[in-house]
């Protein structure tokens, strides 16, 4: 009996590997092919959710380590989870982390996670179903592209009150949430921190700890005036003088004919000893009493919360987005209690390879900018006497993309607001 046990451990530890180091709570790389989709479940809240396909894109820095969950249908909502042995996060650190490639230059579209407790029904996640945590990049037009990071406490979901914006290239970036049992947190992006700080502070948990005194009123005598008329001052009696006086020098023209003229009368101008309205000099106020400030109380509605980085129960990871211009990848998820641990696996994951997956998108570029002209040379060897009526068109096709760009820009800022709702 102790033998077979003693046989069976190192197998059951190689099948196990990843639950093996009790650190790490939930790993995805995708490298076992259409595996995933056994672990992985599709919502059926929606019929027309779009579907993820295994890929690692048109580029990549190596074609079987970047393949990842990517979105492949435009204008959907997508609802993916995977499920995981259920954790606390209780006197824990909590490491969440993923990598985002929006290799089809996204125009709007989520690129964020979603933790949730293991009571959620896997095959109807939709994007009402109550979560703990949402973290990730999230993009729409040229207004939104930040990083959000959403807590749900008592019920309710909490913005950061910061603003942490996010890559908006087509390259694989890694996202990374550390929150802290002291209650600090901190973001990363590409393994450098972007944001850091406590929770109590940067997001609207519990009430202000003061507040101003109700009670409290500025006195009515209260001063707040710097400076003040001097009363010694008076005004000198022959300050007032009409601004304007009849010119002096201008005298009637010799051959002013007053019946036909008029009665003739000099032109104003404005008069050299007019100072304009008087004001008394200014002294400082012997009564000034500086500016009244409110006095503040302990907010009576404040009770300190020690724990809000605590969530009882996480059992699942979703995908849960709209996109509309598809082609983004996920790859690379870890939940972890080892900050170490995911810097190291960031470095082993989107580290190792994004320098390759750079240059072979700058050679595909080169390659394509080739093309272009050499398609633009024969186009011009071909038809070289109608070029001049050509470029007219040209300007005409230019004006219309304009157009349809207004209009998508236009389109993309009500999604933006559909996007806000569903939070
Ligand atoms: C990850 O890579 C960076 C940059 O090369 C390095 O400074 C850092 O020490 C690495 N982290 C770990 C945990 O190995």
């Amino acid at each position: 009996m102790a033998r077979i046990v003693l046989l069976a451990l190192p197998l059951l530890a190689a099948l196990l590997c990843v639950s093996a180091d009790p650190n790490v709570l939930f790993k995805e790389e995708f490298a076992d092919g259409d595996d995933w989709q056994k672990r992985w479940v599709q919502s059926k809240h929606k019929e027309d959710y779009g579907l993820f396909k295994l890929s690692a894109g048109k580029f990549y820095g190596d074609a079987e380590k970047d393949k990842g969950l990517q979105t492949s249908q435009d204008a959907r909502f997508y609802a993916q989870s995977a499920r995981f042995t259920p954790f606390s996060n209780k006197d824990k650190t909590l490491v969440i982390q993923f990598s985002v490639k929006h290799e089809q230059n996204i125009d709007c579209g989520g690129g964020y996670v979603k933790l949730f407790p293991s009571k959620l029904d896997q095959s109807d996640m939709h994007g009402e179903s109550e979560y703990n945590i949402m973290f990730g990049p999230d993009t729409c037009g040229p207004s939104t592209k930040k990083v959000h990071v959403i807590f749900n406490y008592k019920g309710k979901n909490l913005q950061i009150n910061k603003d942490i914006r996010c890559k908006d290239d087509v390259f694989t970036h890694l996202y990374t949430l550390i929150v802290r049992p002291d209650n600090t947190y901190e973001v990363k992006i590409d393994n450098s921190k972007v944001e850091s700080g406590n929770l109590e502070d940067d997001w609207d948990f519990l009430p202000p700890k003061k507040i101003k005194d109700p009670e409290a009123k500025k006195p009515d005598d209260w001063d707040e005036r710097p400076k003040i008329d001097d009363p010694e001052d008076k005004k000198p009696e022959d300050w007032d003088k009409p601004e304007h006086i009849p010119d002096p020098d201008a005298s009637k023209p010799e051959d002013w004919d007053e019946e036909m003229d008029g009665e003739w009368e000099p032109p104003v101008i404005q008069n050299p000893e007019y100072k304009g309205e008087w004001k008394p000099r200014q002294i400082d106020n012997p009564d000034y009493k500086g500016k009244w400030v409110h006095p503040e109380i302990d907010n009576p509605e404040y009770t300190p919360d020690s724990d809000l980085y605590f969530y009882e129960d996480f059992g699942v990871i979703g995908l849960d987005l709209w996109q509309v211009k598809s082609g983004t990848i996920f790859d690379n998820f870890l939940i972890t209690h080892d900050e170490k641990y995911a810097e190291d696996s960031g470095n082993q994951s989107w580290g190792v390879t994004k320098e390759a997956e750079k240059k072979m998108k700058e050679q595909q570029d080169e390659e394509e900018r080739k093309k272009q002209e050499e398609e633009e040379k024969k186009r011009k060897e071909e038809e070289p006497q109608e070029e001049e009526a050509e470029d007219d068109d040209e300007d005409d096709d230019e004006e219309e993309d304009r157009e349809k760009e207004e209009e998508k820009e236009e389109d993309e800022d009500e999604e933006d607001t559909l996007q806000k709702d569903e939070l």
